[in-house]
């Protein structure tokens, strides 16, 4: 690693601290001087994005802490308070509920970089794996943080979600009721989603810690996925990649502003502006956007305990990723029809997102299990034939030639 201990700091207060807690030099060795490699696209800068926008939740959560109050009773007027009476509060909560979708763009892209240039082989299972482990407590954030201003499609979606756990056999209901802390959701169903809602956030910044830990012992990928070779393959993350991911990141924040500004609604349900009321059901429950389509596998199974089992073995499955692709060539640049499967795996996934937003009937039920079905099929029996079957394209020597073939610098 260089610049670690080798390193000579000229400010005094700085050696002075280095010496007994060598904090700058491991700064400076993994970012500024980490080698990364010199081909990365922009589709590399979604992690940066990815952290920002956790920093972001994290900061106009903390604020809007301090005026909402976690109670049935007070919970929807005091998130109207912070609407019409606290100064800024209603930016303050524009950012966090559009953060929220933004947060999952980002990962979701992010994800999907991932599986286009094969970025969860070997050496960097134990990487994805990380971050199959970030993306459920995501969603488990997300769930519970939907759930506080006690608004109609708040209060139904706790009910029907936490209502899946009863479909398991035997302990399905003593799990429900103590999930609830009561015989329905109620106050204390809401304090708890509140405390763990809180604390998740901390939990991922922890995951996200190993995260990028684990990267920087086995370095990154790149989008021709061969191996960095020499020094020549690799530029030092500073000034090179410390500038790219701030221009993307602003160029983000340009998209996720325009929303937060002109059309803070656009991603959420008019119905969630009415308060809970245990005694109307809405007419149609539906998730945020970024649930919709596991809110399509489950109820792609006519079985209660058959669709949570589906829905979960969705992500469960993400885990034997590194297992299920066995071809040794990463990047889909070399795999001609990877590549082909790959696209029409993001053409289901937006289907299915499509399917769990239409209410499950008529031609939406085949349609459905259809895609479902696709998923499975996709991981299970494509990628472990395609690892057999396909002829890669011949690839470059090294990063470098890759580049300069290229016509790059
Ligand atoms: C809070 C959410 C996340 C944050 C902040 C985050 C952050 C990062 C950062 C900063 C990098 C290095 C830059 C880059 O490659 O974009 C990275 C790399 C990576 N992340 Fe994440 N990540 C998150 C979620 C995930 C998830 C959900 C997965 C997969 C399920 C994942 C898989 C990976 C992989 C495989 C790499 C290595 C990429 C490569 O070098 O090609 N990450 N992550």
């Amino acid at each position: 690693m260089s610049g670690h201990a080798t390193y000579e700091f000229k400010n005094p207060i700085v050696r002075w601290i280095e010496a007994r807690l060598p904090i700058f030099s491991v700064m400076k060795a993994q970012a500024m001087d980490f080698p990364t490699p010199r081909n990365l696209n922009y589709w590399w800068t979604f992690g940066g994005i990815a952290a920002t926008m956790l920093v972001m939740q994290i900061l106009t959560g903390i604020v809007l802490v301090m005026h909402y109050t976690p109670h049935v009773s007070m919970a929807f007027d005091s998130v109207e308070g912070i609407m019409r009476d606290v100064n800024y509060g209603w930016l303050i909560r524009w950012l966090h509920a559009n953060g929220a979708s933004f947060f999952f763009i980002a990962v979701y892209i992010h994800m999907f970089r991932g599986l286009y240039y094969g970025s969860y082989k070997a050496p960097r299972e134990v990487l994805w794996m990380i971050g199959v482990l970030i993306f459920l407590a995501m969603m488990a954030t997300a769930f519970m943080g939907y759930v506080l201003p006690w608004g109609q499609m708040s209060y139904w979606g706790a009910v029907v979600i936490t209502n899946l756990f009863s479909a398991i056999p035997v302990v399905g209901d003593p799990i429900v009721q103590w999930l609830w802390g009561g015989f329905s959701v109620g106050n204390p169903t809401l304090q708890r989603f509140f405390s763990l809602h809180y604390l998740l956030p901390f939990v991922l910044a922890a995951l996200v810690f190993l995260h990028i830990w684990a990267l920087h012992v086995v370095g990154n990928n790149n989008p021709d996925g061969i191996d960095v070779k020499s020094e020549q393959d690799t530029l030092p993350f500073h000034p090179f990649y410390t500038m790219k991911d701030l221009y993307a990141i602003l160029v983000f924040f340009l998209v996720y502003l325009a929303f937060v500004f002109y059309s803070p609604w656009y991603l959420g349900h008019a119905i969630n502006f009415a308060k809970a009321d245990p005694m109307v059901t809405p007419p149609h429950i539906v998730p945020e956007w970024y649930f919709l389509p596991f809110y399509a596998m489950l109820r792609a199974v006519p079985d209660k305990l058959g669709g949570v089992v589906v829905m979960f073995a969705s992500i469960i499955i993400l885990f034997f990723l590194p297992w299920l692709d066995r071809s040794p060539v990463r990047s889909a640049r070399y795999r001609p029809l990877y590549r082909f499967f790959f696209w029409l795996l993001v053409i289901d996934g937006i289907f299915l997102g499509i399917v769990g937003s239409q209410p499950p009937e008529g031609w939406w039920i085949p349609a459905g299990r259809i895609a479902t079905t696709w998923y499975f099929i996709h991981f299970l029996v494509v990628l472990p034939l395609l690892s057999q079957i396909e002829r890669p394209k011949p690839m470059p020597a090294s990063i470098t030639e890759a580049v300069l073939s290229r016509g790059g610098h």
